[in-house]
């Protein structure tokens, strides 16, 4: 099958079934040759069988993948891919130095070695065996060999889960450098906040489907309306009787009211306590718009 003009990643009906399981159902997806895009979904919804299958890892059920234009697995699009998987296994004998020297070797122009290890913060750890490093430094290492190659795509599962706050802001900004340069990366997270730091695209999978795929502006709009946080002494069963209010959390001693219409519930909330303070009114979050996608499905 022909790559679409400037697509790196094409699928058709992509559909992968484990026994009566139906991993990935249907899925159509088409990646640019540039920009980040993140893959949301719960857990199974399918974001590693969809990662998995484009590598040629696994084979789909039925319906086709295009990879630079070529069927998946083949040696040119692996040349030009980096990955780092969410169950990835090194041999704990060697050094970081060592893995990423081999992993260099696989491809035609690698960056530089002293560079990666700089960038991924490993220069005092590259020649420790990677046996005896952390589970963090084990997945920066993981992390500078999905790098190395200076590919055009990068596949990241869930590439920051269980790194330190320090180590996951070095790996976004690694990140964000990779598509400055015109570079297209797809990584999958549970971490909402940072598909919206990071993602020009979110595709949202539930159940082996794409439910949502929309630029993020898009997709955090789905949410509409606001979210308004107060101290009030009103009870959550008040609150919920005022004008507009989708609904209502409690956290700590505040409240966070999600409205269709900030104007109408709080006119609502200031005539029903007019004591109400430290009133804050925020623009949904990408984690409102996500929880609403996936509760609009549920109910479908
Ligand atoms: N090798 C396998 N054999 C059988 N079933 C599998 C296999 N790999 C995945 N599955 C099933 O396919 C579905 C999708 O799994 P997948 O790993 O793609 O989910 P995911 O979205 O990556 O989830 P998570 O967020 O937990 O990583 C799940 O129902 C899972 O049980
Ligand atoms: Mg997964």
């Amino acid at each position: 099958m022909p790559a679409l003009e400037g697509h790196v990643i094409h699928t058709t009906n992509l559909t992968k079934k484990y026994g009566k399981n139906t991993a990935l159902n249907n899925v159509n997806i088409e990646v640019g040759n540039s920009g980040i895009t993140a893959i949301l979904g719960e857990n199974g919804a399918g974001k590693t069988t969809f990662i998995h299958a484009c590598l040629g890892l696994i084979k789909a059920t039925h319906g086709q993948i295009s990879m630079f234009g070529l069927p998946p697995g083949k040696l040119t699009s692996r040349r030009r891919t980096g990955v780092m998987l969410q169950d990835a296994d090194l041999p704990d004998l060697l050094t970081p130095r060592e893995h990423i020297t081999l992993f260099a070797s696989y491809y035609p122009a690698p960056l530089s070695l002293d560079d990666v290890l700089d960038m991924c913060k490993l220069t005092t750890l590259a020649d420790k065996k990677y046996g005896k490093l952390s589970g963090g430094q084990k997945r920066r290492v993981q992390f500078a060999l999905a790098i190395i190659g200076n590919p055009d795509l990068v596949f990241l599962d869930e590439p920051t889960t269980g790194l330190d706050t320090d180590t996951r802001r070095m790996l976004w900004d690694v990140v964000r450098k990779l598509a400055e340069d015109g570079r297209t990366v797809i990584l999958t997270t549970h971490y909402l906040e940072e598909a919206d730091a990071l993602a020009d695209r979110i595709i949202v999978m539930n159940a082996g489907e794409i439910i949502a795929d929309a630029p993020t502006p898009e997709i955090r709009a789905l949410a509409g309306g606001a979210i308004i946080k107060c101290v009030t002494n009103l009870s959550v069963k008040a609150i919920h009787k005022l004008p507009d209010v989708k609904s209502v959390r409690k956290t700590g001693r505040f409240v966070e009211i999600s409205t269709q219409n900030q104007a109408s519930t709080l006119q609502g909330l200031l005539a029903a306590d007019i004591n109400a303070s430290e009133l804050v009114v925020k623009k949904p979050s990408l984690e409102e718009a996500f929880d609403q996608i996936i509760h609009n499905q549920e109910q479908a």
